[in-house]
C-alpha cells in the first residue's frame, strides 16, 4: 500500500509564537512520526514576497522557522523538509499550471477578494496595492502541491478554499494533457485547538497579541502576565471557559492537569497564581527545545545542510516529475 502523502508549507513572513506551535507546528511534528504517513514540510519563501517586502524579515523568518522545526524534534529523515526556493522546477510547473488555470477561478481566491473589496470602501481603484504575486498566489500554492502528489494537505480553514484550486487545476490539467496529478485534498484537524492571544482573540501576529514560542524566560513570562483577565478577586470563582489563560493552560497541560485548574477555577484562584502556575508549565515544556533552537541559531550552517539535504531529496521527486509535465504539454527534446 502506497503511503498517505501530507504536505505542507509555511510562510517565512515572522516569529513563530505559541498559536503556531500549538495550531500547526506540534500537530505536524506528531504526525510526522507516524509511520503510515509520508510528510513533506516546506519554507513557503516565495509565498512570504507576497505580503513581504522585507528581506532582512524573509531572512530571519526563515531561519527563525527552519531552527523552530528542527528544536522542537522534527525528525529530517523521516520527513522531508526543504526550502521551496531551492526547488527550481517550483516556478517552473507554476507558470504551466498558470496558462491552465481560469483567471475566473483567481478572481475568486478570498485573499484577492478581501483586498480588492479593502480598496473598494476605502474608494480607492479596486487593484491599488495588489501584486501579480497575491493575485496568482493560488498557483503557486497548487504547483508546491502537485508536484509532490501530495494525497493530504494540513491546513488552516482560511486555506481550504487554496487546496480546493489546486485540485481544481491538477482536474484540468489531467484531462487536457496527460494524467499526471494526484487530486489534493485540504485536513481541517477540529480537534486542534486554535489558540487565543493576549486579548482573547485568536492568537495571531495580525492583532498583535501572539506570546513569543522561543524569545526566552522573561519574555514568556511577561507575555503570559498581560494575558487579559477580568476583575474577579482572589477566592470569586471563575469561569474557566471564558478565560485564556485556561484556555492556554488546556493546550499544554494533561488530561488531569486540566480538570484540577477547571477545579481551582470553580474554588476561585487569584489570577496571579493562575498565571505562576501557566508560566511554569508552559516554560518547562519549551524550556529544553528553546535551548536547541539558541544554539541552531548560533549555527546557521547547521541549518542550511539539512535544508539542502531536503532539497536533494525533493528533487527527486520534482525534477522526474516537471519532465512529465513538460511531455506532456509538448516542450523539451524534440523527437
Ligand atoms: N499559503 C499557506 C499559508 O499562508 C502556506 C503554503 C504555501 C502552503 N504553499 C503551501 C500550505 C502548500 C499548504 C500547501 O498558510
Amino acid at each position: 500500500m502506497t503511503r498517505q502523502r501530507f504536505l505542507t508549507g509555511i510562510t517565512p513572513s515572522g516569529t513563530p509564537h505559541l498559536g503556531n506551535y500549538v495550531g500547526a507546528i506540534r500537530p505536524a511534528i506528531a504526525a510526522s512520526r507516524d509511520s503510515s504517513i509520508n510528510s513533506f514540510f516546506f519554507l513557503a519563501d516565495y509565498h512570504a514576497l507576497i505580503k513581504c517586502q522585507d528581506p532582512q524579515v524573509v531572512r530571519q523568518s526563515s531561519k527563525e522557522i527552519a531552527a523552530t522545526w528542527l528544536a522542537l524534534g522534527l525528525d529530517t529523515d523521516q520527513a522531508l523538509f526543504y526550502r521551496q526556493s531551492d526547488i527550481p522546477e517550483i516556478p517552473e510547473l507554476t507558470w504551466v499550471l498558470s496558462c491552465n488555470a481560469a483567471k475566473g477561478l483567481m478572481n475568486r481566491a478570498h485573499a484577492y477578494k478581501a483586498a480588492v473589496q479593502a480598496n473598494e470602501g476605502a474608494g480607492e481603484d479596486p487593484d491599488f496595492g495588489i501584486t501579480m504575486g497575491l493575485f496568482s498566489y493560488p498557483v503557486l500554492m497548487a504547483a508546491d502541491i502537485l508536484m509532490f502528489n501530495a494525497s493530504h494537505v494540513p491546513v488552516g480553514r482560511d486555506q481550504v478554499q487554496h487546496v480546493e484550486m489546486a485540485r481544481d487545476i491538477a482536474q484540468r490539467f489531467n484531462h487536457n494533457f496527460a494524467h499526471v496529478f494526484t487530486l489534493p485534498e485540504a485536513v481541517v484537524d477540529d480537534s486542534v485547538a486554535v489558540l487565543q492571544g493576549l486579548d482573547g482573540r485568536k492568537m495571531s501576529k495580525s492583532y498583535g497579541n501572539t506570546i513569543p514560542l522561543f524569545e526566552g524566560e522573561k519574555a514568556l513570562r511577561k507575555s503570559i502576565n498581560r494575558i487579559k483577565t477580568n476583575l474577579l478577586e482572589p477566592g470569586e470563582p471563575k469561569d474557566p471557559d471564558d478565560s485564556t489563560v485556561f484556555q492556554v493552560w488546556a493546550a499544554f497541560a494533561s488530561p488531569d492537569e486540566t480538570a484540577r485548574m477547571r477545579r481551582e477555577f470553580d474554588n476561585g484562584i487569584a489570577w496571579g497564581e493562575a498565571k505562576k502556575q501557566l508560566f511554569e508549565l508552559v516554560n518547562s515544556q519549551l524550556a529544553p527545545a528553546r535551548e536547541r533552537y539558541r544554539q541552531l541559531m548560533d549555527d546557521p550552517g547547521h541549518i542550511e545542510a539539512v535544508l539542502k539535504k531536503g532539497a536533494g531529496r525533493a528533487r527527486e521527486y520534482s525534477v522526474p516529475l516537471m519532465q512529465k509535465v513538460r511531455d506532456g504539454v509538448g516542450i523539451g527534446v524534440l523527437r
